[in-house]
């Protein structure tokens, strides 16, 4: 068992053990200080596959429980309001709290539900993918989607506890586990090369709680450092500048964790041209993908993927921020004129 102590505006533990969804109530008792009433929000897969052991953990508290369609298209203002409608028809008060049971989806939106409901209740993040273990689950950011874009609506607002049973992941298609694997990768690239090595040379199946605890601990230590994202949170960004337009321009088919994979090996390439780092990140970051079935191949053009990082939320005036590895283990922010965007993303799609 391996415990991540987070503290942002608030504290709580994040805690990383295999079989903990059996011992759910305790933990969740422990951090909530009592029983009280749970509304559980989870997606009708995960409620098919996991619905009833959770139950089970958490024989002894009052529970009520909202089930929505699986998916991306889910995460928006209808669903938002069915959640919001089925906790007043519950009865749901200040004193009860939300249990986010799913993946990013189910967090992002259970969370933010948990955020304005009431003017704000607790809640408790029980993720399910790798992503949601090692990534949304963490960090206090909530949303839901607008027609305009992802995530165009949301709140900060940190859970009480997080619970990941890496269990769980057994379960999960493998192409959902390697698209978590793209913001492992990550967190190996900006913060940890020793995590980065390790990558490479076990099965991350098979030392799930080691690599997972890592990579929440780095977003920790991030969080902690600059909670409402307005400096060096902006490293979590590592590949998603150019992922964002490569999802867009793919219709959404090509999923976020591929399309950060291809990301990350543009913004290499692009530093190499830079001059800020040597062609072995690349190299490497390239075999990490590979190893984990992710393509590090972006089948874009330059203007497309231009075109959609200049329409992005993230873009200040005439600069846009990216995020740049000086080695693995090391990356930095690195501000660049819209101007020379084009060809710096030409050159890291050589
Ligand atoms: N808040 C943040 O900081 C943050 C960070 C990164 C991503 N996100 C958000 O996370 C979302 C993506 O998360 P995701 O990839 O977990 O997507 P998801 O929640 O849609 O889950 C992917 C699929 O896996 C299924 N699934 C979940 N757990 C399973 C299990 N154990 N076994 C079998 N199937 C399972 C789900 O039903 C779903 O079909 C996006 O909306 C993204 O914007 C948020």
């Amino acid at each position: 068992m391996k415990t991540v102590k987070v503290s942002a505006s608030s504290e709580y533990d994040v805690i990383v053990s295999c079989g903990i969804l059996q011992s759910a109530g305790e933990y969740i008792e422990k951090a909530l200080g009592g029983r009280p009433r749970l509304a559980v929000i989870t997606d009708d897969i995960v409620d098919s596959l996991h619905g009833e052991t959770l139950e089970r953990a958490l024989c002894g508290f009052d529970i009520v429980k909202f089930v929505f369609k699986n998916g991306e298209e889910s995460k928006n203002i209808n669903t938002y309001g069915e959640i919001l409608e089925f906790l007043s028809e519950n009865s749901i008060t200040r004193a009860d709290a939300i249990v986010a049971f799913g993946g990013g989806v189910t967090g992002d939106m259970a969370g933010f539900a948990a955020s304005t409901f009431l003017r704000g209740i607790r809640f408790v993040q029980i993720p399910t993918t790798l992503l949601a273990m090692v990534d949304s689950s963490v960090g206090g950011k909530t949303a839901i989607d607008l027609r305009g874009g992802k995530n165009l609506c949301g709140t900060f607002w940190q859970p009480s506890l997080v619970l990941c049973d890496p269990l769980l992941l057994d379960t999960l298609p493998p192409e959902i586990f390697s698209d978590g694997m793209a913001e492992v990768i990550k967190y190996g690239v900006i913060r940890d090369c020793e995590l980065f090595e390790k990558l490479l040379s076990v099965n991350v199946r098979e030392d799930s709680e080691d690599v997972i605890a890592a990579c929440v601990s780095i977003k920790r230590d991030i969080v902690n450092e600059d909670e409402r994202d307005t400096g060096v949170r902006a490293l979590l960004n590592f590949g998603h500048t150019a992922a964002h337009g490569i999802e867009k321009l793919s219709d959404y088919k090509i999923s976020h964790g591929r399309a950060v994979g291809m990301g990350m090996m543009i913004a290499a390439k692009g530093a190499e041209r830079l001059g800020i780092c040597s062609p072995e990140v690349s190299e490497q970051i390239k075999k990490a993908l590979e190893k984990y079935s992710l393509t590090p191949n972006c089948p874009f053009d330059a203007v497309g993927l231009c075109d959609c990082a200049l329409s992005d939320k993230k873009r200040a005036g005439d600069s846009i921020t990216l995020v740049l590895p000086e080695k693995v283990g090391n990356a930095v922010l690195y501000k660049i004129n819209i101007e020379s965007l084009s060809k710096f993303f030409a050159e890291g799609l050589e």
